[in-house]
């Protein structure tokens, strides 16, 4: 069960090159699609739920193809846009009962047990007859998640699920798709925050406008970075030098300076000591570091 994308781009209307060149295997379990807001995670989603026709390129969803054969990739797949709303007149059981009707179960019956056992899974049972729309962000992002597992999907693709979530619930969510993946499935999961992939994801690949800059594993990720990030004191005429040159990661104030922690290559003319680095680091070092002189 694994999703195979190759030579991938996709220009906008307007001209916008959104993707470029996109080549990724991505394997069952979970997945973490890392980058900025404009990377180009929603449009890559888009195209992989076949919402949205790739400009060029290839994949193929567990054997079947996006372009030739969406019917068969949509009836295996689930989704959550980034910016999914309820309508105001459905009940949390309500909605999620038309949501299962939706994707075909037409035994009531049987649905309506379905339904029960998604709301016990996703812990929503208790509210299930409040109206979606009052629920809060943390239980929205529940539902949301619940109406696109209700059919049992070999690959569910959720969309930055955890921006706006406060701690507690982000942990929750990112448990409530640990539980969900499997050897069979493949969950891929967008974010803006570090912290989402390097608690859930084996694997994961690094976007940033349109470019892949990193696929491989988080550790793997934390490997390149060892040797680039720096810590040092410094005073304030060196400190403007190293701010101008580098990415300073961290400032803390030193008596009449400051203790700094830098990600670069390498820092001559400075007295430096290397530093562990851990994925915030790594993150920065791939964004703005690795492919610069
Ligand atoms: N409908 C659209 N028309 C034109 N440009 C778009 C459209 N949607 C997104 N873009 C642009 O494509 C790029 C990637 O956007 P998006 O896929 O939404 O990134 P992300 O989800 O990583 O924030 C951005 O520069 C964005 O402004
Ligand atoms: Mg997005």
């Amino acid at each position: 069960m694994s999703i195979t994308i190759k030579g991938l781009s996709h220009y906008y209307p307007n001209g916008k090159k959104a993707l470029n060149d996109i080549n990724l295997e991505i394997p069952s379990g979970m997945f973490g699609l890392l980058g900025p807001n404009g990377a180009g995670k929603s449009t890559l989603m888009r195209i992989l739920v076949t919402l949205m026709e790739p400009s060029e390129g290839e994949i193929d969803v567990c054997g079947y193809d996006i372009r030739t054969q969406r019917k068969e990739v949509r009836r295996i797949l689930g989704y959550l846009p980034q910016d999914f709303r309820f309508f105001a007149k459905y009940k949390v059981r309500e909605f999620l009962d038309y949501a299962a009707a939706l994707t075909g179960m037409t035994n009531s019956s049987q649905r309506s047990k379905a339904v029960d056992a998604m709301l016990e899974q996703v812990g929503l049972y208790e509210v299930r007859d409040r109206y979606a729309q009052n629920l809060s962000g943390g239980m929205k992002r529940r539902l949301g998640i619940a109406q696109a597992l209700i059919h049992n999907p070999k690959v569910l693709v959720v969309d930055e699920p955890t921006t706006g979530l406060d701690p507690e619930e982000r942990i929750r969510f990112r448990n409530l798709l640990s539980e969900a993946s499997s050897k069979d499935t493949t969950i891929i999961l967008s974010t803006h925050i570090v912290g989402d992939i390097s608690s859930s994801c084996a694997d994961m690949a690094m976007l940033n406008q349109g470019h892949v800059m990193f696929t491989g594993s988080p550790a793997d990720m934390l490997k390149e970075t060892e040797g680039k990030v720096w810590r040092l004191k410094v005073n304030n005429e060196q400190y403007a030098d190293i701010n101008q040159k580098y990415a300073v990661i961290s400032t803390i104030p030193d008596g009449l300076g400051w203790d700094i922690q830098v990600v670069a290559k390498s820092l001559p003319g400075y007295d430096a000591v290397s530093y562990p680095p851990n994925l915030e680091h790594a993150y920065v070092y791939f964004m703005e570091v690795k492919d610069k002189d």
